[in-house]
This record gives C-alpha cells, sequence and structure tokens, in this order.
C-alpha cells in the first residue's frame, strides 16, 4: 500500500480483559450449527438461487446433518416467502430440523414474517438491527444510541406479541446487534440485556444472542475477548445460546470462529465454503473438520465432500479454490518430492500399523485427516511434476500401476519423469507417468532383443541351466546359448560367448506385478558397465523368466543410449 494511504486507518482498540480465560481452553465439543447459506449466502450471490435450486440446496443441508437452516428473509421479497411457503406446505422441512427466519426490527416486515412462518414446526425468529456508532453515524444519520436501542427494544415487543397467534409453531427467539463487531461493547451488553429483557427467556426456553463479526475490523483474538466479555457481561447468561456469526474479512472468520468457541460461544453460523458477501461468511466445512480432526463429533456428515461441492458449485455458480481446506481440488496434493517421500513412508507405515488393530491415530506426515474420511482418494494425493522427488513416482508407479521398484532405481526413473515433466512444463497425470516408465524403461528391444528362450535344467550339475534363446540384434537374428545357476546368469553367459557382455549383473529383483488384470510378471537388473556406469532395467512378461531377460536386454540397450 501507498505509505501515504496509511494514515487514513487507525489501529482497533484491544478490549481491556486482563483476566482473560479463553487462551486455556481447548475444544473438546461441537457447537450448534446453523447454516445461513440460503440468506447471508443467497444475498451474496452475482445470480441468487432460483426457488428450485434453494429447494435443493435445502435438501443437501439436511443430508449433511444441519438441524437449523436459516431460510431466507422472507419478509423481503416474494419468492423468498414463496420458498419459505413451499418448505412448510410442501411438508418438506425433516421433524428434527428447526427453521430460522430473518427480519429486520420494523414493524410491517416482523408482522410478514409471522404470516411467513405460520404452520412450520418451530422456526428461529431472527431479528437484528444495527448498532456500530460508523453505522449509528453513516447510514441512520446520527442517531443516538437511545434511539437504536429503542428499534430493538420495539421489534422484541412485537414479535412476543405476535408469538401466540401462530400456536401451532414453536417459536424460538433471536437477536442480532448487527455490526457488533465495532460497536462499543457496554453499548452491546446494553442492547442485548434490554432485549433479553423483553423477551424473559428461561434455562427451559432458551434464546439466541447472536453477535455477528459483521465485518471483520480485529484480530481474532481481539472477537474473542469480546465474546468472552460478552458472555460476563449479559443478564440470564444460563437462559441463553451464545452464537457467532463471523466474516472474513481479514482472512481470519475460521481462527475469529474457533478462539469465539474457546470464549464461551455455543453455536456458529456459517456456510458451506464460506459463501457470503464480501469475503464470505464463516466456511462452516473447515470449522467442522477441523473438530473432527481433533477426534470431535459434529454431527455433521462431509464423508462425500465431493458431491456436496458439485451441488453447490452447481446452484451458486461459485468455484471453489483450488486450495479451499479439505475442499479444495489440491489440498491433497503434493509436489514436493521431500514432501512425497513423507507421504509414501507415512502411508507405508500406516498399512503395517493398520494390520495390528483398527484404532491407529492418524499420523502421514503433511496431511492433517486421512483423505479417505472425506471421500478423497489416495490416488489423488502424489501428482508430479518438475519439482517433485524420487518417492513420488515411485509411489504413482507401486500404488497405481502395480510395480515396486527396487529402491536404488527410484533416482534413474525419477529423474526421468521429472525432466520429462519440465520439458512439458507441467504435471503429468497418472497415466502418463505409467507410460513414461514403460516407453523409457520397461522392454527395450533396440538395438538387441531376445524374442524366446528355452531353459534346460541339468539334473547332473546341481543347479546348473542351460540358456537356450533366440535374440534380434540390429535386426539380425542369433540363436544364442549359454550355462549358469539361473535364468539371468546363463543368459548373460549366452552373450558373452556372443562377444555381447560388456558389463556385470549387480542386483536383480522381480515380482507379480499387483492390481493389473493380466497376471504378469516384472522384473528389474540393474547392471555395471566395464566403464563404470550402474543402470536399471525393467522387464515385464507373462513368464518370471522372460520378464528377468527382457529386464536385463533393457538395461544392456539403455547403456548404449
Ligand atoms: O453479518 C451480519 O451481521 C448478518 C446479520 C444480519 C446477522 O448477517
Ligand atoms: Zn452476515
Amino acid at each position: 500500500m501507498n505509505p501515504t494511504a496509511l494514515s487514513k486507518y487507525r489501529p482497533f482498540p484491544p478490549v481491556s480483559l486482563s483476566d482473560r480465560t479463553w487462551p486455556d481452553q481447548t475444544l473438546t465439543r461441537t457447537p450448534e450449527w446453523c447454516s445461513v447459506d440460503l440468506r447471508d449466502g443467497n444475498q451474496a450471490l452475482p445470480q441468487p438461487m432460483s426457488v428450485e435450486e434453494k429447494l435443493e440446496f435445502f435438501d443437501l443441508l439436511v443430508r449433511i446433518g444441519f438441524k437449523q437452516i436459516e431460510v431466507g428473509f422472507p419478509s423481503a421479497a416474494e419468492t423468498e416467502f414463496n420458498f419459505l411457503r413451499r418448505l412448510i406446505d410442501e411438508n418438506r422441512i425433516p421433524e428434527d430440523v428447526t427453521i430460522q427466519v430473518l427480519v429486520q426490527t420494523r414493524e410491517p416486515l416482523i408482522r410478514r414474517t409471522f404470516e411467513a412462518i405460520d404452520g412450520a414446526k418451530r422456526a428461529i425468529v431472527h431479528i437484528y438491527n444495527s448498532t456500530s456508532p460508523l453505522q449509528r453515524r453513516v447510514t441512520f444519520s446520527d442517531a443516538s444510541r437511545e434511539s437504536i436501542k429503542q428499534i430493538a427494544v420495539d421489534g422484541a415487543k412485537l414479535v412476543k406479541q405476535l408469538v401466540p397467534t401462530i400456536p401451532n409453531t414453536e417459536v424460538v427467539l433471536q437477536y442480532s446487534p448487527e455490526s457488533f463487531s465495532d460497536t462499543e461493547l457496554d453499548f452491546s451488553a446494553e442492547i442485548c440485556n434490554a432485549v433479553i429483557d423483553v423477551w424473559q427467556p428461561t434455562p427451559e426456553k432458551k434464546m439466541i444472542i447472536n453477535l455477528p463479526d459483521t465485518v471483520q475490523w480485529a484480530t481474532p483474538n481481539i472477537h474473542a475477548d469480546m465474546i468472552e466479555w460478552m458472555g460476563r457481561h449479559l443478564q440470564k447468561r444460563d437462559s441463553l445460546i451464545l452464537s457467532l456469526h463471523t466474516h472474513n474479512d481479514r482472512g481470519t472468520g475460521v481462527a475469529a470462529t474457533e478462539l469465539g468457541l474457546m470464549a464461551g460461544a455455543e453455536r456458529v453460523e456459517g456456510t458451506l465454503f464460506g459463501n457470503g458477501e464480501r469475503t464470505g461468511n464463516l466456511d462452516i466445512v473447515t470449522v467442522a473438520l477441523n473438530l473432527n480432526s481433533h477426534g470431535i463429533e459434529t454431527g455433521l456428515d462431509f464423508s462425500d465432500l465431493q458431491s456436496i461441492r458439485n451441488v453447490y458449485e452447481r446452484v451458486t455458480r461459485l468455484a471453489v479454490p483450488e486450495r479451499q481446506p479439505y475442499a479444495g481440488e489440491l489440498v491433497f496434493t503434493a509436489f514436493s518430492g521431500s514432501h512425497q517421500d513423507a507421504i509414501k513412508k507415512g502411508l507405508d507405515r500406516r498399512e503395517i500399523e493398520l494390520k495390528t488393530g483398527p484404532e491407529v491415530p492418524w499420523g502421514v506426515p503433511y496431511l492433517t485427516i486421512d483423505p479417505q474420511d472425506i471421500g478423497r482418494s489416495y490416488e489423488a494425493i502424489i501428482r508430479i511434476n518438475s519439482q517433485s522427488g524420487k518417492g513420488g513416482v515411485a509411489y504413482v508407479l507401486d500404488r497405481e500401476h502395480g510395480f515396486d521398484l527396487p529402491k536404488t532405481m527410484h533416482p534413474q526413473v525419477g529423474k526421468r519423469i521429472y525432466d520429462l515433466a519440465d520439458e512439458l512444463g507441467r504435471e503429468l497425470s497418472i497415466d502418463e507417468i505409467g507410460e513414461a516408465f514403460f516407453r523409457e524403461f520397461v522392454n527395450i528391444a533396440t538395438p538387441l532383443e531376445v524374442t524366446d528362450y528355452e531353459l534346460i535344467h541339468h539334473t547332473t550339475e546341481r543347479g546348473q541351466v542351460q540358456c537356450k534363446a533366440t535374440i534380434t540384434l540390429e535386426g539380425e537374428i542369433k540363436k544364442i546359448e549359454g550355462f549358469g545357476n539361473g535364468p539371468i546368469n546363463s543368459f548373460v553367459h549366452a552373450l558373452e560367448k556372443t562377444g555381447l557382455k560388456d558389463f556385470k549383473v549387480t542386483d536383480y529383483r522381480s515380482h507379480a506385478v499387483h492390481g493389473g488384470s493380466d497376471a504378469s510378471a516384472a522384473a528389474y537388473v540393474q547392471v555395471q558397465s566395464d566403464d563404470g556406469r550402474i543402470l536399471w532395467g525393467a522387464g515385464v512378461d507373462s513368464s518370471i523368466e522372460m520378464a528377468g531377460l527382457k529386464a536385463l536386454v533393457t538395461a544392456w540397450n539403455l547403456l548404449r543410449m
């Protein structure tokens, strides 16, 4: 920012709360959740949802497990009113779900809201008016604190009067001092206490005091101080449910919510993936999964996050960013080599540990949760680009293609594949990695190719094998044969007799290719050339012996490239 511009900003004043207790709290239980997607989220959309889309979204929220859903602002527009009536008249609200409706503390709007909820089994009537000095001065033309308080009290009285007019609906009452985040704390307490005074909640019939971080002006610790301060200064605290409603202007909606819960709040309003005005509302998915990651049950089911995201993106016409916690495309993908190595080791170790019992705590480097818990798969975890390490390629070849490469082969294969990613200037898909491995390291047959072989086990000399093979060298077919204590040795002997041996075999491994549909064997042969170069070749064949010969021939050919 231009330094001269800074003179127009001021630090946010701290709360004097030297005996604050929230920093020593840990989160041990879930708050009540209220989705405000259909109201705060919807009103922030460039193209608001249609009634049909809202219905689909409502059903999605129910499936996720929300028990409180703010369905709109029914007095604000006919479509909002009609949507709510459809929910009620078509019996679309499950028994255990409470709808919530927002309304300003203005008489005609409150009356219309009661018409809208009539017949619902249970509804939260959420009234609000704006309280901050900035709003009082600018929006309400220098309105006094007293007049702002009177608006809240009058609204609360009218609501109280209207509750008995809809006897078939159980009404829960909620008040928000909108712009709480920059309202003087003593005034927030004064206005909330005045509303509490009107509504007279009891521990058996609590009311909700919602403290909106309408615009984030302060750091999350100051927000937490404000919440703890309010909890101490509200009357009838045991008859209240203290609720948070954070936005994300400073990018700290989640942090402010988590610290606010430590500071005594019991309820959280927010939206899926943080949709909402400006930088959005609190992302409930993140807070809930953060709690899950500490072993806390939330009642919200994000086990198939991708399908939730699909509905969300379709009906809101917004995209979930690639780095969005938990839901983003890239959040379970490691590009850097050291991360890939560590993840591979963590997943491998976990697989071994799980064999000893199911209660092994999660512990994979760089992954705060098991991606499978939210419907993501291991396959997508590691992707390869030019920044990746040898472990990443080996991991993909192992998990995705069934090739368990010897450790000392990883650098040779890894380097070639990263060079390829570098040449292409992009990451490689899992299929491309498999194709490149085959193209560069498996069954390479020029200039030398082994086309046929026969092994004859001699009974006279123990362990001795005779290998008769047909090879093609630069198009010329040759029959060769040699002796040794196994297929590779006898084939090497045959090459030696033909004048083709300028190397020695330094390592050999083989295994059945796992996961593939057709049963085949993979073999890896490491050779050292007479001039000191060491490299691996791989062979794949339905016969394990032929796979070994092909691996050796591949290594022989690679020495000449
Ligand atoms: O952000 C806000 O202050 C609101 C209130 C109406 C609760 O959405
Ligand atoms: Zn809001």
